[in-house]
Parts: C-alpha cells; structure tokens; sequence
C-alpha cells in the first residue's frame, strides 16, 4: 500500500486545521499520505511527511473568473496532487467528461498528479452497469488526455458516507478490470486507491487487497486520532 489520501471536503475551521497540522507535522512514516485540506486551508499546513492535495481545480484555462483556483496558484502553494470528478462534483456541480479533462490538462502543464474518481451510483450497480459505467468514465476521460501521473480513485457513489463498502472479492474484481482495461488501451500501469467509507475499523481488511495502491478517505480523516491508527496500519 502506497497512498493514504484524505479529503477533508468543506470540513474543520481553522483551529483545528492549525490543530491538525501540528499534530502531524513531526512525525514520519513510509506511506504517502496526501492531505487534501478545503483550498482555503492549504497554506496552514506548512511542511511535514506529508504531500498537500487540492480537491478541485479550474477547468478553465487562462480565464479571467470569480471563484476559480487555478492550477498555476495551486502550484504555487506546493500542491502535489488534485482531486478530478469526485462523484460530489460529478452530482452537484453536474461536472461532465470536458471538466475533467480540462482540469487534468490544466493539472499536467503544472506538473500536478491528478486523482481521477470513477465510481457507479447504487441504480446503475443494481441494473449491473457496474462495469459499462466505469469503462467510459475511464475512456471518455483518458481517451483525450496524456496518460500519465493519474492515479485512479475506484469509489462506489453507494459508498461514500454511508458506511456500506463492498466486500474485498468485489473491490479486488473491479480493480483488476479497471488495471486491464487501462493496460490494453494506453500500455500503462496505474495505481487504483478505493475510496468510501474507509475507516480505521476496515482499513486493516481492506489492506489484504493485492494490486490495491491505497485508500481514499473522507470523514474518517478529519479525526486526528482515527488518521493516525490508519496510517499505522498502513505501515
Ligand atoms: P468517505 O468519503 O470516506 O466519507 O466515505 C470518501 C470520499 O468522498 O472520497
């Protein structure tokens, strides 16, 4: 396991990210842990054994707008890693396939690593499009971008927050599918994290995944003591 990346969504106010950040600051570990802090707050966490993550970027580029964080600032705040079509934004900001290519293009030319979520709703599992859904949210996307530095974030949308997560067989299954699928139509190997409701409880079963390049975890990440039990899991 390689990567442990937490996504904090609009969540904690600044003490106790100040908090946070000092709780982690020190400490060493080998697993990549990637925090993914609301923009906001990424300046307050100012150097440890971590890699900083932004959860969204401007799918606009060179484009004068209200609002927008562009790639270019994220850079300068020493942003390694963004999140792209988290199923959130896929749902509530109705973020299509040009979003998420526009940001990873945006992300490649300032040498960000993107996070590319995939994931089916519940109605599409149970009408067994699980798989048809995931192949053209990977082809759709990869197919006009350069494959390369994108990890690949399997999260059911059924999953996430609701404490339900599919059994290791499952997860195993589809990540193999999606590992095959990347291989035969852009020759390379990327890392899959799972993601949704990935807690210190199940982390220690979910471990037993082989391929399986770590986690992506919401809610349990915003406890302090919770990330460290994962991380040493992790370990
Ligand atoms: P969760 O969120 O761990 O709270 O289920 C995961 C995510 O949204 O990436």
């Amino acid at each position: 396991m390689k990567y442990l990346v937490c996504n904090f969504k609009n969540k904690l106010q600044k003490d106790e990210i100040i908090k946070y950040n000092s709780s982690i600051k020190e400490l060493t570990f080998k697993t990549k842990l990637v925090l993914c802090p609301t923009c906001i707050y990424l300046p307050f966490f100012d150097g440890g054994n971590y890699s900083l993550g932004i959860q969204d970027i401007s799918s606009f580029m060179d484009k004068t707008l209200t609002g927008e964080v562009d790639a270019y600032q994220a850079k300068s705040l020493g942003v390694k890693y963004a999140i792209v079509g988290h199923s959130e934004r896929r749902i509530y900001k109705h973020e299509i396939n040009i979003d998420f290519i526009n940001k990873i293009n945006n992300l490649q030319e300032n040498d960000i690593e993107v996070i590319y979520c995939i994931g089916e709703t519940k109605e599409e599992k149970e009408k067994g499009k699980t798989y048809e859904v995931l192949e053209k949210q990977i082809s759709e996307v990869l197919n006009n971008v350069v494959v390369k530095n994108i990890i690949i974030a399997y999260e059911p949308v059924w999953a996430i927050g609701t404490g339900v997560i599919p059994n290791n067989d499952e997860i195993k299954e589809i990540m193999i599918f999606i590992k095959d699928l990347i291989y035969e139509k852009y020759e390379v190997n990327l890392d899959i994290l799972y993601g949704g409701s990935v807690t210190a409880a199940n982390i220690d079963e979910l471990i037993k995944i082989k391929g399986l390049s770590g986690f992506l975890v919401g809610k349990s990440s915003l406890d302090i003591s919770s990330l460290l039990s994962m991380l040493a899991s992790m370990e």
